[in-house]
């Protein structure tokens, strides 16, 4: 990496998203700068803020604003920083919408793929050709995105898609949601489940594409999974939270892959938890109660 790095983490003012900023701000240099983004202007400011004045902060913090469904502001926010620094080298894709147990699924579905897939997409067009070589582009997953986790149906839509094809399958997704016919196509009710599994087809997508130089560069590409996380977004979820880890604790196995000195080959393009690669094709459908024990 330059000796002065910048890094951009999406939907950040709160949850795990924060925790990366301040994790990053606290283990890298007084010349980085460390981008903490989200949708709203005054959260973002005040989390900011508060991260730059955190004792153990050392890099240099500032707040943007970024809707992550805005897939133009994406493209715009790559150009300003691509203009400015000329790259970047740090991008973590987080950002996610909040979904309550009481709500309807199908109802929050659009929001939900904007949030997660639609963003996944827009950043790894906008930010991954601006990675400079050492860089790290993760995008945060969960266990839930392994192959494994979908109806075998629906396999042959992400096993070894293109980017086009990724986008493809989760519009397919969209629209039998919107036409009443996602569970006759062996889509499963909660929307969670696709839409970790299309990031992971996403990330290794593109990573297909560049391994090789990424990998001669030291650059990283990956999904990440943070385990159980006790956040804001996950807590109505959970009958019992006393296993889940604090965001800061959750962060911590994510910055250790983003500040390690070394590419592990194993590790790229792939869903990564706690330092191990996750095998794509793990996992079984979830049943009514994993949905419960599992955000
Ligand atoms: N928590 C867990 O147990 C767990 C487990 C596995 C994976 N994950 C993953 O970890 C990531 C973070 O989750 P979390 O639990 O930390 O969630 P969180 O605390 O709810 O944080 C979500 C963040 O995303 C932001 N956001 C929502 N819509 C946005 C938009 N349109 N544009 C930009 N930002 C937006 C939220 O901003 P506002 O404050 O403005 O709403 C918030 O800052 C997600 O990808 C999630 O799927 C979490």
């Amino acid at each position: 990496m330059t000796t002065s790095r910048i890094a951009l983490v999406t939907g950040a003012n709160q949850g795990l998203g924060r925790a990366l900023v301040e994790g990053l701000a606290a283990r890298m240099g007084p010349d980085d700068l460390v981008l903490l983004t989200g949708r709203n202007r005054q959260r973002v400011t005040d989390a900011a803020h508060e991260v730059a004045h955190a004792p153990s902060t050392r890099a240099r913090v500032e707040a943007a604003v970024l809707d992550v469904t805005d897939t133009d502001a994406v493209a715009r926010l790559a150009d300003d920083l691509r203009a400015r620094h000329g790259g970047v080298d740090v991008v973590v894709s987080n950002a996610v919408a909040r979904v309550l147990p009481g709500d309807s699924q199908s109802a929050r579905a659009d929001e939900f793929i904007d949030v997660s897939n639609s963003a996944t997409h827009a950043v790894l067009r906008s930010f991954g050709p601006l990675l400079r070589p050492g860089g790290r582009l993760l995008v945060v997953a969960s266990s839930l995105g392994t192959l494994g986790h979908l109806d075998a149906r629906l396999h042959g839509l992400f096993d070894e898609a293109s980017l086009d094809q990724v986008e493809y399958a989760v519009e397919s997704w969209r629209s039998a949601i919107h036409h009443g016919r996602a569970t006759e196509q062996g889509w499963p009710l909660w929307l969670n489940v696709p839409s970790k599994v299309a990031q992971v087809a996403a990330v290794r997508a593109v990573a297909a594409d560049r391994r090789e130089r990424d990998l001669a560069s030291g650059t990283l590409l990956a999904a990440v999974c943070p385990g159980m996380v006790d956040t804001a977004t996950s807590r109505p979820w959970f009958e019992d939270y006393s296993h889940a880890q604090s965001p800061e604790q959750a962060a911590a196995a994510v910055l250790d892959l983003i500040l390690a000195e070394r590419v592990d080959p194993a590790l790229y393009g792939e869903l990564v938890r706690f330092g191990e690669a996750l095998d794509w094709h793990s996992g079984t459908p979830p049943t009514e109660q994993d949905r419960l024990l599992t955000p």
